[in-house]
C-alpha cells in the first residue's frame, strides 16, 4: 500500500470512492478546484495487489486492466470502466480531500486549512491507513501554506470518523451545526490547531 500526493489523474477514482462511500457528493469540477488550487494537499492511499476483493469487484477481481479498457466511445477513446484502477496495476483504496480556506475573512483570520472529504474502502479500513492521509494532509497545510488550523464537519452518527478525529488526531468540537446535512443530521463542527513537531 502507498500513500502518496493525488494527481488530476486521480480524480475519477477520488470520485468513485466517495460516491461509493459517503452521501455528500460533489461535482467533477470541485475536485479538479482543489488539485489545480492545493496540489500539495490531497493524498491517496493505493494498491498493487489488484487482485484484491473489495467491494468494488468482487466478481472481476481476475479480469485485467486491458479488458477493462476496451470499451471506446465514438471518439476513439477507450473509457474506463473500472473506476477503481488509477492505472494498470494500480488501485485506489483510500483518498483525503483538502484545501485552504480561501476567503479569509476582513476581520484578519489566520490562513486556515479545511478536510473536504476522507474515506477508505471498506475492505481496507482499520489498518491506520485515514489516520495517515489524515496526516500527510494536515503536515502539507501547516509546512507549505501555514496553516495554523485546520476544520472539518462530520455526521453525528459517524462513531469511526469521530473516533479518528477526537481521540486519534485530537480534534476538538467547536459547534453543532444543526441539519448541516441535506437528509437534516447535524453535525459537529470540529477544529484542530496544527503543531508541526507534533504532526512530524
Ligand atoms: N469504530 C470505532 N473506531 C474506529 C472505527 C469504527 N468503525 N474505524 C476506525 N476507528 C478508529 C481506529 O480504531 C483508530 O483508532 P486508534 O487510533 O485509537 O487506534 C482510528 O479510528 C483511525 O483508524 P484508521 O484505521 O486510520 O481509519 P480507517 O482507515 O478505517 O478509516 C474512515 C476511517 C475514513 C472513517 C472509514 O471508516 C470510512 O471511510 N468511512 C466511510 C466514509 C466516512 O465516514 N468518511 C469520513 C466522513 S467526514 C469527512 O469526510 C470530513
Amino acid at each position: 500500500i502507498t500513500i502518496r500526493r493525488a494527481t488530476i489523474d486521480d480524480i475519477i477514482c477520488m470520485q468513485n470512492a466517495n460516491l461509493h462511500n459517503l452521501p455528500e457528493n460533489y461535482m467533477m469540477k470541485y475536485y479538479m478546484y482543489h488539485i489545480l488550487s492545493w496540489p500539495e494537499l490531497s493524498f491517496v492511499a493505493t494498491t498493487t495487489d489488484i487482485t484484491v476483493d473489495d467491494d468494488l469487484s468482487n466478481d472481476k477481481s481476475n479480469t485485467t486492466y486491458e479488458e477493462y479498457m476496451t470499451l471506446d466511445d465514438n471518439l476513439g477513446n477507450s473509457i474506463k470502466l473500472d473506476p477503481t484502477y488509477v492505472k494498470p496495476g494500480e488501485k485506489l483504496i483510500g483518498y483525503v480531500l483538502a484545501k485552504m480556506n480561501d476567503d479569509p475573512d476582513q476581520s484578519g483570520e489566520p490562513a486556515n486549512g479545511h478536510i473536504t472529504s476522507l474515506s477508505v474502502m471498506r475492505t481496507f479500513r482499520r489498518m491506520g491507513l485515514a489516520e495517515k492521509l489524515m496526516r500527510q494532509a494536515l503536515f502539507a497545510m501547516r509546512e507549505v501554506n501555514q496553516a495554523t488550523y485546520v476544520s472539518l464537519h462530520v455526521r453525528q452518527s459517524n462513531r469511526a470518523a469521530l473516533h479518528l478525529y477526537r481521540d486519534t488526531l485530537q480534534f476538538e468540537v467547536l459547534s453543532i451545526e444543526k441539519s448541516y446535512y441535506q437528509d437534516g443530521e447535524d453535525a459537529y463542527a470540529m477544529k484542530k490547531i496544527l503543531d508541526l513537531n507534533e504532526l512530524k
